[in-house]
């Protein structure tokens, strides 16, 4: 049987044979020559950084197969929880080091480079933190949890998320813990405290659907006024958790354009295109939805006809990060492969998703190939 996945591959046997000279090893089923593939971090080494976000099995290379995979495919990687404050700062006097200690060695070992996530945000953060009532010990936590992690890893990690999702949909900032402690100055205060814990480090601000214009706006007012006060913020990161159909391509192109023209770097840093039924966009990781049959509706596979959208959505969102390439510094997807996306647990536990590039089976997927073939196209 002819499927969508065979007629996406025919064209890559030339592009193949072309590519796996240098390569030592390869993810895909290697007795069959024509679904050898290439990889990204190769194909898009003069335009962008391919990254990936690592779980903790992933940090301990447990599963030989997914390890090979991503040294294989990726040059970046930001750890998915283990560098959230809840994880490395469970006391006010306690920090977990270990996990970040192990992900830095892999990066220097395997040439990949960390971005730290997440200095300062309102989700995961640890129970003692929040338990604080006094303005000013809550000031120290913020002081001392910035000090104490940027500086340990300067010139350790590539980069930090230094403030994640600060912003309401509407612009305004969002009513956290931070804001009613600190007052919105907090995140220009997280900045300069980072750049002088880790002056090395490249220090952007993360959201999600801050691609959209009123977010956008209040994204920029907040851009500005960091740069305002003089402190160093090195780019915005665009999260990209979207859904399949609903890519928002318009609003993707003119926010590369309004962020880089405020000499910022533009990153795609949490990218995902989720296949599954839900009410509301964005990536609020505290909004859930109840579990129900109807919400899990592929189970047993994807129809080819989403797959198709699906491989259609990452050719187009590729196309236009080529096209701005001088702007766009790093594409990260938020996972290795389907089977283990965040997905499957947000915003309804136990469901069956297929947002990334590589399927249950560590196999590329007919967007893999898409995105890939827009290199190809060009030669
Ligand atoms: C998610 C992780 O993927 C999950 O494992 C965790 O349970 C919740 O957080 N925006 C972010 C990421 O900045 O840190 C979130 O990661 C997804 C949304």
């Amino acid at each position: 049987m002819i499927t969508f996945n065979t007629i996406l591959k025919l064209p890559l046997i030339a592009l193949v044979a072309s590519c796996t000279a240098s390569k030592t090893n390869t993810v895909a089923d290697t007795t069959s020559p024509s679904n050898k593939v290439v990889s990204l971090k190769e194909v898009f080494k003069k335009d962008f950084g391919i990254g990936t976000a690592m779980n903790t099995p992933q940090i301990e290379e447990r599963d030989p197969k997914v390890n090979a995979l991503i040294k294989e495919q990726f040059n970046m990687v930001t750890p998915e929880n283990i560098m959230k404050a809840e994880e490395l700062h469970p006391q006010w006097d306690v920090y977990n080091f270990a996990l970040a200690d192990k992900l830095v060695e892999y990066g220097k070992k395997n040439n990949i480079k960390i971005n730290a996530h997440t200095l300062i945000w309102h989700s995961q953060l640890p129970a003692f933190a929040r338990r604080i009532q006094d303005v000013d010990s809550f000031k120290t936590f913020f002081r001392n949890h910035i000090n104490t992690v940027a500086s340990r890893y300067e010139g350790k990690v590539f980069s930090w998320d230094v403030v994640n999702e600060a912003l309401n949909e509407d612009g305004t900032m969002r009513k956290s813990v931070f804001l009613s402690k600190m007052g919105d100055d907090f995140v220009t205060e997280a900045f300069r405290l980072a750049q002088k814990a880790s002056p090395t480090a490249e220090l952007y601000y993360n959201d999600y659907n801050n691609e959209q214009p009123k977010k956008r706006a209040g994204c920029i007012a907040l851009v500005k006024k960091v740069q305002d006060a003089g402190v160093r913020i090195d780019g915005v990161g665009i999260q990209g958790h979207w859904h399949v159909g609903k890519v928002p391509f318009k609003e993707i192109e003119e926010s590369i354009l309004q962020y880089s023209a405020l000499g910022l770097k533009v990153m795609f840093t949490e990218l995902d295109i989720e296949v599954l039924p839900r009410n509301f966009s964005g990536a609020d990781v505290n909004q859930r939805m109840k579990e129900d049959p109807s919400l899990n509706p592929y189970v047993n596979g994807l129809p080819d006809s989403i797959q198709q959208q699906l491989a259609s959505d990452y050719e187009q969102l590729f196309k236009l990060f080529l096209k701005h390439k001088d702007k766009v510094t790093r594409v990260t997807f938020w996972g290795v492969h389907d089977g283990q996306s965040w997905l499957n647990g947000w915003p309804v536990r136990g469901r069956t998703n297929y947002p990334l590039l590589f399927d249950r089976q560590l196999q590329p997927k007919p967007a893999f190939y898409s995105v890939i073939g827009l290199k190809q196209a060009k030669k």
